[in-house]
């Protein structure tokens, strides 16, 4: 197949084009991709999961393959640096995202989730998607940046909204810098300056906060910590790494929770099992229910790894500029990892089923998510509140099926469900949730 066609396949139908490419040639294929019509080979066995997960950092590159994102996430974003970069850069961030930080976040996240599904209009059918899109962004804004100045929220929403729904057309034309003086680029591009001097103004105003080192958001975590130099993170560098964390934790969590929803609102019995796990505060099966949603929808489709230089994986030699992949897709549905792999089943991770590199919707390694933590606790403690408040039913006839939107996949119809007020019962109140800070 021409490289047009065969990256064609690969952006835009790739949850019919990758499953096709592995019945026909097995575990390892490889595909060519525009422009130069590079080999990207495509794994999906644990083993070799496995064995990209662990290759040397400084062969196994990331960064180079997420470079499409530079325009918009920066320089300095932890999604595009590679060797020493990201290491210094990850061991910032990553205490504000260890389980102390989590926990610092979980009233917060619950009170937003509080005041979003106590909106919901009740036996109307709704997309979970838009509903859960607004709640993540308001989490992004609320605990992440930490802003909960109400002119700053304003003045940030559309800001961010818009940066957040880049069309992939204006995406690609933007490294070009002629076609920055032009309709939606030079939109694009005026909405960005305007988006960074908010941002700029909401570090400085944070710098000079008394209470810093109370605060628990992300941003003021950030602006402590130093490295083995006693350097503070740089204003620049701060931007781009809240830019990025926007843009990486936002619509994937979204579109994790409505499948989540979506599933139990398919399936009463599980629904209502769920529910009693909410009520109850069990949340490991909570966990179990979004793994298994992430795990038969993947938000992810593969993750991409850029050899440095030669490298051997299942015994297959590559050479130096070749890319490698392991494919979430593949590995989330296979027969041999995962039994019945179409049906939605949270016990089996909380049955121990799952071994380690066949559930990998986080990739993995030194460039494993970061907010993989994060986006489980949010998803924890919205399902909880979700399902304490109402009865979650999809609406008749409803069929999901994935879309591609840029670089995750979402459901195509908005994951639509109906939802009805529960009465509220004398045992446990069904609306308890932890106290408010
Ligand atoms: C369901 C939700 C999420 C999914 C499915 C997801 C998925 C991923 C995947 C597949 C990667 C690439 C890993 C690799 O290359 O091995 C990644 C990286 C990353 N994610 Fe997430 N993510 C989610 C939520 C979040 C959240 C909530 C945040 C932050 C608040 C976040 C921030 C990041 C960052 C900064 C990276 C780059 C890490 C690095 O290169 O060191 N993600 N994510």
């Amino acid at each position: 197949m021409p490289s047009l066609l065969q990256s064609i396949g690969l952006l835009r139908f790739r949850h019919r084009f990758i499953p096709a490419l592995h019945r026909r040639y097995g575990d390892v294929f490889s595909i060519r991709v525009m422009p130069e019509g590079r080999r990207l080979v495509v794994f999906n066995r644990p083993e070799h999961v496995k064995e990209i997960f662990a290759g040397d950092p400084e062969i196994f590159h990331a960064g180079k393959g997420n470079a499409i994102l530079g325009p918009v996430m920066g320089e300095h974003s932890l999604l595009l640096v590679d060797s020493t970069q990201h290491k210094r850069a990850r061991k910032l961030l990553m205490p504000a995202f260890n389980g102390h930080a989590l926990r610092g976040y979980e009233a917060m996240v619950t009170r937003l989730t509080e005041a979003e599904v106590g909106r919901w209009p009740e036996h109307e059918p709704f997309a979970s998607l838009d509903r859960m899109n607004a709640l993540t962004l308001e989490v992004i804004l609320q605990v992440v940046f930490g802003v909960t100045d109400e002119e700053r929220l304003t003045e940030l929403r559309p800001l961010v909204n818009r940066t957040v729904n880049i069309p992939p057309l204006v995406f690609l034309g933007w490294g070009l810098p002629g076609l920055q003086r032009y309709g939606p680029w030079r939109r694009t591009v005026e909405n960005q300056v305007e988006l960074d001097r908010v941002i700029f103004a909401e570090i400085a105003d944070r710098r000079r906060a008394s209470d810093l080192v109370d605060r628990s958001d992300v941003l003021s975590r950030l602006l402590q910590v130093r490295d083995e130099s006693d350097n503070r993170l740089g204003d620049e560098e701060l931007r781009d790494q809240l830019v990025t964390l926007l843009l990486a934790g936002h619509e994937t969590t979204a579109t994790a929770l409505s499948w989540a929803l979506h599933e139990l609102g398919k399936d009463p019995a599980q629904e209502a099992k769920a529910r009693g796990a909410a009520v109850a505060g069990d949340t490991d099966h909570l966990e179990a229910v979004l793994k298994e949603s992430m795990r038969l929808h993947p938000v992810i489709p593969m993750v991409v790894r850029h050899l440095m230089a030669p490298a051997t994986i299942g015994g297959i030699d590559l050479p130096r500029g070749a890319n490698v992949a392991a494919s979430i897709i593949l590995a989330h549905d296979s027969e041999t990892s995962h039994p019945d792999p179409t049906r939605f089943r949270p016990e089996r991770f909380s049955e121990g089923e799952v071994a380690a590199n066949t559930w990998i919707p986080f990739g993995g390694g030194v460039r494993r998510c970061i907010g993989a933590g994060f986006s489980l606790m949010e998803g924890v403690a919205v399902l909880r509140e979700v399902l304490a408040a109402y009865d979650v039913a999809v609406p008749a006839g409803t069929r999901e099926v994935p879309k591609v939107r840029n670089i995750t996949s979402v459901p195509r119809h908005g994951a639509r469900i109906v939802v009805t007020r529960r009465r509220r019962t004398s045992a446990t109140s069904p609306w308890s949730h932890p106290p408010a800070p």
